[in-house]
């Protein structure tokens, strides 16, 4: 079984690995010594460093679902298929950017508390320089760790380092290097600045760091005179007010007064005003956002309305269904038999905004670095509404009097059964509402 995955993959890979860029001239040229600990930074820095570890960065290699996908699935992958090494060993070069240039790989698990845990550190990000390709991807930054910190700011001084303005700082190309990738197969597994470049924040420069480190009024430094200071949020999907009204969803029914026979034909509006870029974003493969409508009639008894089809390409994988997937999994958990598990935990028939992708055997997959290729995009993109159609026959015995109609949006960042399945702690696959609405039709005296 091994052997055969083994012999697929060679060709693939190979061809793969001269235009995809892994940057195994970059491991080991650096040490851990040559990178300042966040809390050198701490006495002075203050609320940008309390804000730092709160957010995912402090935490994007000790994170439960990070050290589960990088140790049980990533690692445990390579070891059965050796030509994954350098993608794996990548994981790094954006989760713990130091031990990948110290050539430190696997780092040590996050319990062993070595340095690796530091993750997207304040002296990582403040001594890249610049970031190669147009656009940057998979961890193409160019660094130069020592005295000289960058920021966006000119002319500052400080007693610890020196300070340069770069006006890379203010680009949302400095983002990408980390939040754009590539699998081996040469398919793009995150966009999440390319999707914002095509669409309208991109074109008037709307940048990351206007919404993901919002300005205002403080001090960036303790001793510092107060100023317009880049607050260092970086809140985003495990944010559940950032996530909270990113899609506004209205709805309403063709009609307000309907006969107790009749078909009722509603109608919901799903904007995104509030995202840079397509909802879900970034690790695309793990995450879903789903419409759950229902109708409750006078005498309060409840009904579950599934979606309409459109009759697009790849529709079934847009809507709830209790389909198996992830047979890939098998392989690094060591189970060649694995028939995989249920697609998403979501009820049957709910329209699901998301892009799923497929394995080189065409089977859905959660493992970015084994996508070979994408599915249909159906996830919202900045700016953008969708509309979605709920047709729903009366039952026979709906009571006379007023309908009263339900829209739900949830958004989970892990699918529940691979959460379940891995034993991710269950705040990873909770629900976090998006949003809701109502509206109601009235049913008449026959
Ligand atoms: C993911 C990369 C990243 C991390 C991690 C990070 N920074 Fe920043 N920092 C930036 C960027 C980008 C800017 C410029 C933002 C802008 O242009 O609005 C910045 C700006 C700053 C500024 C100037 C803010 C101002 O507007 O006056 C200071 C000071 C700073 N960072 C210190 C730190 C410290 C200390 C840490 C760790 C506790 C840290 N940074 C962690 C990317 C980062
Ligand atoms: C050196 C690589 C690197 C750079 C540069 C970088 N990031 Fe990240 N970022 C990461 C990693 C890795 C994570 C994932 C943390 C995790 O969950 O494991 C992350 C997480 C995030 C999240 C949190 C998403 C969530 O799920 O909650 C946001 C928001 C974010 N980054 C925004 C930015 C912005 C804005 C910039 C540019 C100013 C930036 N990042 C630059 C590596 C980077
Ligand atoms: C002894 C205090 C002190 C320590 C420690 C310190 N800084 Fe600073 N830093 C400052 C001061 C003061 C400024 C200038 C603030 C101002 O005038 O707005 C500054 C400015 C900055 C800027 C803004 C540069 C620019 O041109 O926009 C960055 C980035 C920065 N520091 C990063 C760091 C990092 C990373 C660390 C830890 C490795 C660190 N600092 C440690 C005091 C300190
Ligand atoms: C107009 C505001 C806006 C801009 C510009 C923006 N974002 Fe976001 N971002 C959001 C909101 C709102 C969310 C929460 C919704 C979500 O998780 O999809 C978010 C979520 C994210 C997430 C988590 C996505 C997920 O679904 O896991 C990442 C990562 C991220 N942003 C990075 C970036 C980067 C990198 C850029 C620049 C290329 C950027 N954002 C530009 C508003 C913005
Ligand atoms: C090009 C940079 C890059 C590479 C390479 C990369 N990641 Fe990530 N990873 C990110 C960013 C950025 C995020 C955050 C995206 C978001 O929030 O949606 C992320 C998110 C994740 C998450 C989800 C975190 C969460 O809590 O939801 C896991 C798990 C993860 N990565 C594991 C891996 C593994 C394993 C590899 C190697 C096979 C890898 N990553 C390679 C940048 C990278």
């Amino acid at each position: 079984m091994r052997h055969l995955i083994w012999v697929c993959l060679v060709p693939l890979m190979l061809v793969a690995q001269e235009e995809i860029p892994i940057r195994e001239e970059a491991k080991g040229t650096l040490e851990y010594k040559d990178f300042e600990k966040p809390e050198s930074c701490a006495s002075c820095h203050v609320d940008i460093y309390q804000q730092w570890t709160q957010s995912m960065m402090s935490q994007s290699y000790t994170h439960h679902w990070d050290e589960i996908e990088y140790f049980d699935l990533a690692e445990a992958h390579a070891e059965a298929v050796p030509e994954l090494r350098p993608v794996v060993d990548g994981c790094n070069g954006c989760h713990t950017p130091m031990a990948f240039l110290a050539g430190d790989l696997p780092p040590a698990r996050p319990e062993e508390g070595t340095r690796a845990n530091e993750g997207v550190s304040c002296d990582v990000c403040h001594t890249i320089v610049h970031a190669k390709g147009d656009p940057p991807f998979n961890f193409s930054y160019q660094i130069d760790p020592g005295r000289l910190k960058y920021g966006n700011k000119p002319g500052l001084e400080s007693p610890h380092h020196d300070t340069e303005y770069n006006a890379f700082y203010e680009t949302s190309e400095y983002c990408a290097d980390c939040h754009n990738e590539k699998s081996p197969f040469g398919v793009w597994v995150k966009s999440t600045q390319i999707e914002w470049k095509e669409g309208p924040y991109g074109r008037d420069n709307v940048t990351c760091q206007v919404c993901h480190m919002p300005r205002a009024l403080g001090k960036n430094a303790k001793m510092a005179e107060q100023d317009t200071v880049s607050q260092h949020l970086f809140h985003g999907a495990h944010s559940p007010g950032k996530v909270a009204g990113a899609i506004e969803v209205r709805m309403h029914p063709k009609e307000r007064e309907v006969p107790w026979d009749a078909v009722v034909v509603l109608e919901v509006q799903l904007f995104n005003g509030k995202c840079g870029h397509k909802v879900p974003s970034g690790s695309v493969e793990d995450r879903i956002m789903w419409l759950h409508v229902t109708a409750t009639d006078a005498q309060g008894k409840t009904y579950h309305l599934p979606v309409d089809k459109k009759g697009f390409e790849g529709e079934e994988y847009t809507i709830a269904s209790d389909v198996l997937a992830y047979q890939d999994m098998g392989v690094p958990l060591g189970k060649p038999d694995f028939k995989g598990v249920r697609r998403e935990d979501v009820p049957i028939g709910d329209r699901i905004f998301r892009m799923p992708y497929f394995d080189p055997e065409g089977r859905m997959t959660i493992m970015q670095w084994n996508t070979k290729s994408l599915g249909v995009d159906y996830r919202i993109g900045p700016r953008e509404t969708k509309i979605e159609t709920y047709t729903w026959r009366l039952p026979d015995d709906i009571p006379v009097g007023k309908i009263t109609f339900n829209a739900q949006l949830n958004f989970r960042k892990l699918v529940k059964p691979v959460a379940d399945l891995l034993g991710v702690p269950e705040d990873e696959s909770e629900i976090m509402p998006v949003n809701s609405t109502t509206t109601w039709v009235q049913v008449y005296e026959p």
